[in-house]
C-alpha cells in the first residue's frame, strides 16, 4: 500500500501549450484543464487524499492578454455553476483562496455560494487558489496582525494566512515541465516534497496522480533531522 499524502497541492501548468500544439486558442486548453481538474478532484477523493489545493490563477496572470484573462474569469463562473452541485453531492468542501477584491461581482457571489453550500462537507477539502500569490498571502497575514496590534511570530503569521484551515502541503506537483514555484505557496511549502512532470495539465490523469504519489512514497522526509533519526528500525520495517 502506498503512503497517501494528506495534502496535495498542484500548479496546473501547460494548458496554453496543450492548445497551441493542436492549433486551438489558448482558452480551449483552459477548458480542457477544467475537465482534468474535475477528474483529479474525484480521484483524490477516491484514494483518500484529505486536502487538494490547486493554483488556478496567479496574481501575475493579470498580465496576460485581455481576452485570455476574461476567458479565464468566464470559465471560473461557468465551472462553478456546473460543477458545484456535483461536488456537493460528492462531499467536497470548497474554499476559495486569494484576493477577491479585483474579481467581478458575479464571480465573487459564485465563490461565496459554493463555500456556503459545501461548508459542512468532510470527504475532501478543495482549495482553489484564484488571484492568489504567495507574497500577497504573507503580506496580508502580516497586515492583519499589525492591524490587531499583535506580535508577528511564526505561529501568528501561519494562523493569519489564507490556508490556515489546513496543514501544510505534503506534496506539491507542477505539471508542464517548468521547475519553479511561480509565487505559489511560499510559506506553506517550506517542507513539502516537490514533484515536477513534463505532462501538460490537460493530460494529467488518474494514472499520473498515482505516479506522483508513488514517487512521493519513496521520499524520506527528514525535517532537518538525520536519516538515522527518522528511518524506521529494521525490526519494524515492513517486508515488501
Ligand atoms: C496554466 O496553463 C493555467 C494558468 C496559468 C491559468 P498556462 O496557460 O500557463 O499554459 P502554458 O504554460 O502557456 O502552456
Ligand atoms: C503558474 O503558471 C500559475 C498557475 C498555474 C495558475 P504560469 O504559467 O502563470 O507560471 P509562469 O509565469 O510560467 O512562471
Ligand atoms: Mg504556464
Amino acid at each position: 500500500m502506498k503512503h497517501i499524502p494528506h495534502h496535495v497541492a498542484i500548479v496546473m501548468d501547460g494548458n496554453g501549450r496543450w492548445a497551441t500544439k493542436r492549433f486551438l486558442p489558448r482558452v480551449a486548453g483552459h477548458k480542457k484543464g477544467v475537465d482534468a481538474l474535475r477528474a483529479c478532484v474525484r480521484h483524490c477523493g477516491d484514494i483518500g487524499v484529505g486536502v487538494l489545493t490547486v493554483f488556478a490563477f496567479s496574481s501575475e496572470n493579470w498580465n496576460r492578454p485581455a481576452d485570455e484573462v476574461s476567458g479565464l474569469m468566464e470559465l471560473l463562473a461557468v465551472a462553478l455553476a456546473r460543477e458545484v452541485p456535483k461536488l456537493q453531492a460528492e462531499g467536497v468542501r470548497i474554499h476559495f483562496v486569494g484576493d477577491r477584491a479585483r474579481l467581478s461581482e458575479k464571480v465573487r457571489n459564485g465563490l461565496a455560494q459554493a463555500e456556503a453550500l459545501t461548508a459542512t462537507n468532510t470527504r475532501l477539502v478543495f482549495n482553489i487558489c484564484f488571484n492568489y500569490g504567495g507574497r500577497w498571502d504573507i503580506a496580508q497575514a502580516a497586515a492583519k496582525l499589525a492591524a490587531q496590534g499583535r506580535e508577528i511570530t511564526e505561529e501568528a503569521l501561519a494562523g493569519a494566512m489564507a490556508l490556515a484551515h489546513v496543514p501544510d502541503p505534503d506534496l506539491v506537483i507542477r505539471t508542464g515541465g517548468e521547475q519553479r514555484i511561480s509565487n505559489f505557496l511560499l510559506w506553506q511549502a517550506a517542507y513539502s516534497e516537490l514533484y515536477f512532470t513534463d505532462k501538460l495539465w490537460p493530460e494529467f490523469d488518474a494514472a499520473a496522480i498515482d505516479a506522483a504519489i508513488a514517487d512521493y512514497s519513496r521520499r524520506e522526509r527528514r525535517f532537518g533531522r538525520t536519516s538515522e533519526q527518522v528511518a524506521p528500525k529494521p525490526s519494524s520495517r515492513k517486508v515488501a
